[in-house]
């Protein structure tokens, strides 16, 4: 990519759009496009395809979808495979016709089989049973990983990239609790429980389920690496973590320390703790000389202060 090339930002407003806006600036790309839902439906094939036509973006970040938590999953799934099919479904084929250099594509860690060993490596996918809960977003997110390998193999390119990272946080998440995940629900949860001067708050599980979280500005940042090492990719997806998961127990008491509550924590059995664990193996990119740069602890921080500036109704 040269700093004046023509860069689409799908999705802009959301949590991964909103960091690649920022990385791609702060990297001197100044050449942006990006339009809001209101402004442009990618569902509407003919809007999508107009856009195109006027804007000839050279390569494109397809963050634009519906995403949510276990509660939006399990209300709307058709949504979420319809959506998000639809999406990726005209932005391939209008980049194939109006000639996209490269176009990176997102897929999920809720692809891979609910019961993978671990670490999850990218050849565990359409191994085994997924997770019912997300089974519909996750066809979907499958159905594009699927779509980036074959449309490479049957135009013998390297055009489309498709990366797979796991659960991210930071500014711009969403924090409601229909679509919240679990970090930044917990984010919510407590900052409530200190605002109330709660002397307890009970957690769903039992804690120990280990996850791994990934700051949006270092998938942003994971996103240009791959279209800037692009000849080096094969054509098969990529992993994109940090290589480290946290007990949920663990990352509760870290979310404690940054929002400041000082509360008892306890812990609800009774409720269901969802897989042991989830850790991706990220390898394969890593070897690329990628690496993440954001810890825990600070991501948490920025995406704490992004909420307290954003959600005034709490
Ligand atoms: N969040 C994660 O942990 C995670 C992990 C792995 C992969 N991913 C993938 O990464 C991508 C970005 O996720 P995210 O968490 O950044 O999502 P997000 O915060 O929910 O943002 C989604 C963006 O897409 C826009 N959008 C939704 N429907 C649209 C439509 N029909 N037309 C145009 N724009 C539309 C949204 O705009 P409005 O808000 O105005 O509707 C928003 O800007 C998704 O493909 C997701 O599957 C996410």
């Amino acid at each position: 990519m040269d700093k004046d090339s023509r860069i689409y930002v799908a999705g802009h407003t959301g949590l991964l759009g909103s960091a690649l806006i920022k990385k791609l600036e702060n990297n001197g790309f100044h050449n942006i496009i990006a339009r809001t839902h209101k402004e442009l439906d990618l569902t509407r094939y003919d809007d999508v395809k107009s856009f195109f036509r006027k804007n000839k973006p050279e390569y494109v970040f397809l963050a634009a979808g519906t995403t949510g938590g276990i509660i939006a999953n399990r209300t709307y799934p058709y949504r979420f495979l319809h959506i998000n099919i639809a999406i990726q479904d005209n932005i391939f084929e209008v980049a194939n016709e109006y000639s996209v250099k490269h176009l990176v594509f997102y897929g999920s860690s809720c692809i891979y089989p609910k019961h993978s060993s671990q670490p999850i490596k990218e050849e565990y996918l359409l191994s085994g049973k997924i997770e019912e809960t997300s089974e519909a977003y996750a066809i979907a997110k499958m159905a594009g990983v699927i779509a980036c390998k074959t449309y490479n193999t049957q135009f013998n390119t390297n055009r489309f990239i498709a990366l797979v990272p796991n659960t991210m946080y930071g500014p711009s998440d969403h924090f409601d609790t229909d679509n919240s995940h679990v970090l930044s629900a917990l984010i919510t949860k407590l900052h409530i429980s200190k605002e109330n001067k709660e002397k307890k708050t009970i957690l769903w599980g039992n804690g120990s389920p280990r996850r791994e979280f990934i700051f949006s500005e270092d998938v942003a940042d994971a996103s240009i690496f791959a279209v800037e090492h692009s000849k080096e990719l094969e054509n098969k997806h990529y992993n994109v973590g940090v290589g480290i998961d946290i007990s949920i127990k663990d990352l509760a008491n870290m979310i404690a320390s940054t929002v400041g509550y000082n509360g008892e924590i306890s812990w609800d059995k009774s409720m269901p703790d969802g897989v042991p664990r989830k850790l991706l193996d990220s390898n394969r990119f890593m070897d690329l000389g990628w690496k993440h740069s954001v810890p825990l602890e600070a991501g948490l921080s920025l995406a704490y202060r992004w909420y307290l500036e954003n959600n005034q109704d709490l």
